[in-house]
């Protein structure tokens, strides 16, 4: 009987740890991708069974290289940024205007620099 309580009680713990919100990352490009994934970015920059034969919007895989050169005079950082709080700003070629406003509205500023230098990386 002893057992089978404390089999259970261990069953709980594992379940509540697993169903528990993940952390906060420390590292800015880690919290950035915590990030991405929260805000649902892939819906949209990924393929998927429900956008199996096109993503609405462009891949990202590469869009820290792309970055730098999209738009003159804006570093890649500063292209970035500006995709995510002001997307109709500049429109990748050949792609709608339909990324959503307002993304980043309840992001605090450290993890819209954490999202910006995750994608960033992404080369
Ligand atoms: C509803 C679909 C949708 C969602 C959700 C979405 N996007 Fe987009 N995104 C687009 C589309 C369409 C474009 C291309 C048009 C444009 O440039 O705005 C785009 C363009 C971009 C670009 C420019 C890419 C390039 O190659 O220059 C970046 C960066 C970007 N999105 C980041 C994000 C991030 C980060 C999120 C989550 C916070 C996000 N997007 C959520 C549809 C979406």
């Amino acid at each position: 009987m002893g057992r089978l309580l404390c089999l259970c009680s261990l069953a709980v713990v594992l379940l509540v740890a697993a169903c528990a919100p993940e952390p906060a990352a420390t590292d800015p490009i880690a919290r950035g991708r915590q990030v991405y994934r929260e805000l649902g970015c892939a819906n949209c920059h990924e393929g998927s069974i429900t956008n199996f034969f096109r993503p609405v919007g462009p891949p990202l895989d590469r869009v820290g290289q792309a970055a730098a050169k999209r738009v003159p005079g804006l570093s890649a950082e500063d292209y970035l940024r500006q995709s995510i709080t002001d997307p109709a700003a500049y429109l990748v070629p050949g792609y709608p205007d339909s990324m959503p406003r307002g993304l980043a509205r309840d992001l605090s500023p450290e993890d819209l620099a954490a999202l910006v230098a995750y994608l960033a990386s992404l080369r």
